[in-house]
């Protein structure tokens, strides 16, 4: 029976490991969360709530009371919690396996030392718990991102690079690095940029990329309120998108790193790192093509440029989502030797096609922007 402590089941990819993972194994799994509490809801109301609605992502909703029976809950934050205090809490009785999926997924400027905070020293805290309990193995979900500015291939290896684009990055490079020198086995879980499931695009808590989708649909309404004519129009934006346009953007849908964590998880702990990325990147421009697609724009600029030559809105939109930038730029190759040994070839036989990458955006706005009447008339207007 695996006892495992884990944190982050309030985010995107935690509970639907949880979900996923007591699916595969029932009642011979059993988990104890680290949880805030919000300020209004305590902590383990908040995990009850997530684990409902995941459950109803996941198309199980049947399955919520037999997962809630194996959950405890105990409240508090990677970043202030005492290892030793907590080492001694009866709940955490027989943990073996330490699940450390918690982070800042922010990827702006860290002036406040918060990113590298909550993800270098809350991995420090962690390891110091799994030692006190006798963990017998680490799991921790990193980010292909550890290969920061590498150029060419990222091996399922030791991160080697050490130019970063942000704190975010390097926070985490740092508690992965601290995290294979623990001395406890371990595996290394390393997602790319997460996006909706492939079948309907669909996603509970859309981050990163989805504030592309947001500050287009809005510099669109605002433009065309200004100018008197209909958002459901075409309408060019005249956005430059100061960047490099790369030709490998990866991004992975949920249901695939939902699937991936969740069976290398059950494998035996041997020091292993997994990209879990896909093999299949997309490019910048199928982006474009799918944004304006669906957001009825014209042709988007997506060049590097001297800022100085931008116009206002260019400028705002660097402002604005510009810590994406190197996402959309870079030149990596996420090496999945490791993932096509232990998954085998035919968990990467997926991709993102324009289509899928319009069906995974609209998802977002059927559900983010419901009460905008242009978007879903547009919606109706664009699909298929
Ligand atoms: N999303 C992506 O595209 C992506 C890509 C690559 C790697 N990853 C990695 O995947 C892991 C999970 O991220 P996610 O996508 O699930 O992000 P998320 O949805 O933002 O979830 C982050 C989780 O960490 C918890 N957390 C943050 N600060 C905490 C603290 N101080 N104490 C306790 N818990 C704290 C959050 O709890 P609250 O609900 O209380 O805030 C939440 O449960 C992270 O390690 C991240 O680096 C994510």
């Amino acid at each position: 029976m695996k006892k495992i402590f884990l944190t982050g089941i309030t985010g995107l990819v935690g509970r639907a490991f949880v979900t996923a993972l007591s699916q595969d194994c029932g009642d011979d799994v059993k988990f104890v969360c680290l949880t805030r509490k919000s300020p209004v809801k305590s902590a383990y109301d908040r995990v009850k709530d997530m684990i409902k609605d995941q459950c109803e992502f996941d198309g199980i909703p049947e399955k919520f009371e037999a997962i809630m029976k194996n959950v405890e809950v105990v409240e508090g934050d990677i970043t202030s919690m005492d290892p030793d205090a907590l080492a001694k809490d009866p709940v955490l009785a027989g943990v073996n396996s330490i699940f450390h999926c918690a982070a800042d997924v922010n990827l702006g400027k860290d002036l406040t030392g918060k990113t590298f905070n909550i993800n270098y020293n809350g991995t420090e805290r962690m390891v110091k718990l799994a030692k006190l309990v006798g963990a017998k193995e680490f799991h921790y979900v990193s980010t292909a991102y550890v290969a920061g500015k590498t150029v060419g291939r990222s091996m399922e290896a030791r991160p080697t690079c050490n130019e970063f684009n942000n704190s975010y990055e390097e926070s985490k490079c740092k508690a992965e690095c601290m995290v294979r020198d623990c001395g406890i086995p371990y595996t290394i879980y390393r997602p790319a940029i997460i996006t909706g499931r492939l079948s309907d695009g669909m996603v509970l808590k859309p981050l990163a990329f989805y504030r592309v989708l947001e500050f287009m649909a809005k510099l669109k309404s605002h433009h065309c309120a200004k100018e008197g004519i209909s958002p459901v129009e075409e309408y060019d934006l005249k956005l430059h998108f100061n960047t490099i346009a790369s030709k490998r953007v990866y991004f992975v849908p949920i249901d695939y790193v939902q699937l991936a964590i969740t069976k290398l998880f059950q494998k035996e702990v041997c020091n292993q790192t997994y990209h879990v990325t896909g093999d299949s990147p997309v490019t910048v421009d199928m982006i474009e093509r799918a944004i304006c697609n669906v957001l009825r724009l014209k042709y988007m600029e997506i060049s590097k440029t001297d800022s100085a030559d931008l116009n206002k809105d260019s400028k705002m939109l660097e402002r604005f989502i510009g810590d994406l930038f190197p996402y959309f730029s870079n030149d990596v190759i996420f090496d999945q030797t490791n993932v096509r040994k232990d998954l085998g070839d035919e968990a990467l036989a997926w991709d993102y096609d324009v289509e899928k990458l319009e069906i995974m955006m609209r998802a977002f706005f059927i559900k983010n922007f419901k009460q905008v009447d242009w978007v879903s008339e547009i919606l109706k207007y664009t699909e298929k």
